[in-house]
C-alpha cells in the first residue's frame, strides 16, 4: 500500500482517555469531559492522533459506564452535549481525533429498552433481549433452574429471573447488564442508526466492547463445570456463528458509504489470530484487540497470576505480528482500563521503573500495528498499594471478593493478594498530573483514592524533562510518525529462546532496525544471532550509549534500537 493511500490509523497513535480517572472540572472527584478538554494540550505534546474515550454515555454506572442506559446521550456527571461537542472540536484544532466507545453486546437494565422488554412478553421490545424459560418444566411457573449452567463474567449464574414476565434474561456480565438479542433485526437496526449519529456528530471511530460476544452458539449449551460449580460459556459466547455477517451488515449500514475513513477496532477476548486476519484483513474490522500475550500470565484464572514467561511473550507477539502481517492489521497494548499497570506487572516498579517503563514501550512501539497509550502509561504510573477490599470500586473485583471470601470461605489475605495484582481499579485510580494534592485530579475528594506515589510520578515533572518516560513516548511515537519503516518494516524476531532479551528487526526500504532490549533485572549479554553490521543509534533509554551497541552487555532494562544500510 503507497503511503499517500493509507487509512490514517495505519500511521496513528490512540490514547486511551478513561473519562471517571482522567480530570476533574468541577470538584465533584468524578473526571468529565471539560476536564478532558483542559488536558487536550497534554495529548498534543505527545502527539498522540486520536483519543479513545471509554463509555461517556448515560448510565447507572455500576461497571462504570459499560453499562448503557441510553446510548444518545451524555451522562450528566460527564458533563452534556455541548460539552462534547466542545471536546470535538477543541480536539479537531489540535489534529486529535475523537473515537467512541460501542457498547452493545448488552445495555444496563436501566436502558428504555429493557425496562419495556422486562414489563412483559408482549412489549413492543420483547424480543430484544435474550429471554429464556426456566429449564426442567418449570415453564410459565416458578423460577425452577437457570435455563443453563453459566456463570458470568463478574461471577454468579448468567440468568437473572423476571417474575413478571416468568423468564430469565442472559447477562454475560452483571446482572444489571443484560444481553442484547442481535437475531432480532430491529436491534441490529437500532445499533447502526445509533452509530451513524455519532459519526455524524464528529466521531471518527468506534471501539466495540467484546463485539465477537454478539452472536452465540443456539441453543446455549451448558458448559464445562468450574471450580465455581458454575459453566464456562467461552466456547459459545465468542466468535460466534453469525458474528461475520452482523459485523459485515454494520460496515455496510454505517461506514461504508461515508467520504471520511473511520476507526473500527474490536475488543475480542478469545480470537484465534487466523480469525482476527480474517476479521481484518477482508474483513469488515480495521484490527482487533487480542488477549492472547494478557492472558499468557494467567494462572487458573485472572485473579491467580503467574510469571510471565518472557519466550511465551516473544513467542505469542511475533506469531501475531507474522500471521497478519499481509492480510489484516494488529493494534499494540500492554495497557487498558482492564488492565493493571504494565510498568508493575512485567516491568520493574522499584529502582529500574522508569528504565522498565520505557522498555516497555520500546517492545510494543515498535512493532507492526496501531500503538494504544492508555493514559499514565507515558509517565510510567504503576499499580496501587490497595490495603483492604474497601478501597476498591470495580465490580469484577468486590464481586469477586464476595463470591471467594464471603461464599465460599476463601482466606481473605490470599483473595487481597490477587486482587492487588490483578485488580483492573489498578489501572482505574486518578490520572497524576502534577505534585498538588490529589495529584491536580480534583479539588474534591476523588471517587477512589490517589495512588500516594503522586509526588514523585506526575506529569508535571514529566513533559519538561527529555530523560522522562513521557518524552521517551513521544519520541516513540514521533518516529512511527516520521519513519516509514516504523509502520511498514517486515518483522523478524530474533533469539526467541532468550529468557532475558527482547530482540527483534525490522526490515525496510533500503535499511533494517534493530530493537533489543533486556526485559530483566539483570545485566545481560547480546544474544548470539544479532547480525553484525554498521550499527547506528536511532534510540536508547539511558544516558550513557555504550561504544559497540550491537555487542556491549545490556544493563538491566536497557532498550537500544539501532539501524544499518548494509544487508542484513
Ligand atoms: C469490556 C470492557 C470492560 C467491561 C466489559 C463489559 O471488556 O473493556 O471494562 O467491564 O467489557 O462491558
Ligand atoms: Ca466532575
Amino acid at each position: 500500500m503507497s503511503e499517500a493511500v493509507q487509512p490514517w490509523w495505519r500511521t496513528a497513535v490512540i490514547y486511551q482517555v478513561y473519562p471517571r480517572s482522567f480530570a476533574d472540572s468541577n470538584g465533584d472527584g468524578i473526571g468529565d469531559l471539560p476536564g478532558i478538554t483542559a488536558h487536550l494540550d497534554h495529548v498534543a505534546m505527545l502527539g498522540a492522533d486520536a483519543i479513545w474515550l471509554s463509555p461517556i454515555y448515560v448510565s447507572p454506572f455500576d461497571d462504570n459506564g459499560y453499562d448503557i442506559a441510553d446510548y444518545e446521550d451524555i451522562a450528566p456527571t460527564f458533563g452534556t452535549m455541548g460539552d462534547f461537542e466542545a471536546l470535538v472540536a477543541a480536539a479537531g484544532e489540535r489534529g486529535i481525533r475523537i473515537v467512541m466507545d460501542l457498547v452493545v453486546n448488552h445495555t444496563s437494565d436501566e436502558h428504555a429498552w429493557f425496562t419495556e422488554s422486562a414489563s412483559s412478553r408482549e412489549s413492543a421490545t420483547s424480543d430484544w433481549y435474550i429471554w429464556r424459560d426456566p429449564r426442567d418444566g418449570h415453564v410459565g411457573g416458578d423460577a425452577g433452574a437457570e435455563p443453563n449452567n453459566w456463570e458470568a463474567a463478574f461471577y454468579g449464574p448468567a440468568w437473572t429471573w423476571v417474575p413478571a414476565r416468568k423468564q430469565y434474561y442472559l447477562h454475560t456480565f452483571a446482572r444489571k447488564q443484560p444481553d442484547l438479542n442481535w437475531e432480532n433485526p430491529d436491534v441490529r437496526a437500532a445499533v447502526y442508526a445509533m452509530m451513524n449519529g455519532w459519526l455524524d456528530r464528529g466521531v471518527e471511530g468506534f471501539r466495540m466492547d467484546v463485539i465477537n460476544m454478539i452472536s452465540k452458539v443456539p441453543g446455549l449449551p451448558d458448559g464445562e463445570l468450574k471450580a465455581s460449580g458454575l459453566g464456562d460459556f467461552t466456547p459459545y459466547v465468542f466468535n460466534g456463528p453469525r458474528l461475520v455477517e452482523y459485523l459485515t451488515e454494520m460496515r455496510e449500514r454505517v461506514w461504508a458509504h461515508r467520504d471520511n475513513t473511520i476507526l473500527t477496532v474490536g475488543e475480542t477476548p478469545n480470537i484465534p489470530e487466523t480469525f482476527a486476519r480474517q476479521l481484518t484483513g477482508p474483513g469488515p474490522l480495521d484490527m482487533v484487540f487480542q488477549f492472547e500475550h494478557v492472558d499468557l500470565d494467567r494462572g487458573v484464572d485472572k485473579m491467580h497470576p503467574k510469571e510471565l514467561s518472557l519466550p511465551a511473550l516473544k513467542e505469542s507477539l511475533s506469531r501475531w505480528q507474522t500471521e497478519l502481517a499481509d492480510e489484516g492489521w494488529n493494534s499494540l497494548y500492554f495497557e487498558n482500563h482492564d488492565q493493571p499497570r504494565s510498568v508493575s506487572r512485567w516491568g520493574s516498579d522499584g529502582v529500574h521503573r522508569a528504565a522498565s517503563a520505557k522498555a516497555l514501550l520500546t517492545v510494543l512501539h515498535l512493532m507492526r500495528g496501531t500503538p494504544y497509550v492508555y493514559e499514565g502509561q507515558e509517565l510510567g504510573m504503576t499499580n496501587m498499594p490497595f490495603a483492604s477490599i474497601d478501597d476498591l470500586r470495580d465490580i469484577e473485583s468486590t464481586r469477586y471478593y464476595a463470591d471467594t471470601v464471603t461464599r465460599r470461605g476463601v482466606d481473605p489475605e490470599l483473595v487481597m493478594n490477587g486482587i492487588r495484582r490483578s485488580s483492573r481499579d489498578n489501572a482505574r485510580t486518578p490520572m497524576q498530573w502534577s505534585g498538588a494534592q490529589n495529584a491536580g485530579f480534583t479539588t474534591g475528594e476523588p471517587w477512589i483514592a490517589v495512588n500516594p506515589n503522586y509526588a514523585t510520578i506526575n506529569a508535571a515533572s514529566q513533559v519538561d524533562d527529555p530523560s522522562s518516560v513521557f518524552s521517551y513516548t513521544r519520541e516513540l511515537i514521533r518516529l512511527r510518525h516520521e519513519e516509514p519503516i516504523v509502520v511498514d518494516g517486515r518483522y523478524a524476531l530474533i533469539a526467541p529462546d532468550d529468557p532475558q532479551v527482547f530482540a527483534y528487526l525490522r526490515r525496510g526500504a533500503g535499511q533494517t532496525w534493530l530493537v533489543l532490549v533486556n526485559m530483566s533485572d539483570a545485566v545481560a549479554d547480546v544474544p548470539a544471532d544479532v547480525p553484525s553490521a554498521d550499527w547506528t543509534w536511532v534510540l536508547h533509554n539511558l544516558e550513557a550509549r555504550p561504544e559497540r551497541p550491537a555487542a556491549a552487555p545490556l544493563v538491566p532494562w536497557e532498550a537500544r534500537v539501532l539501524r544499518t544500510r548494509a544487508a542484513v
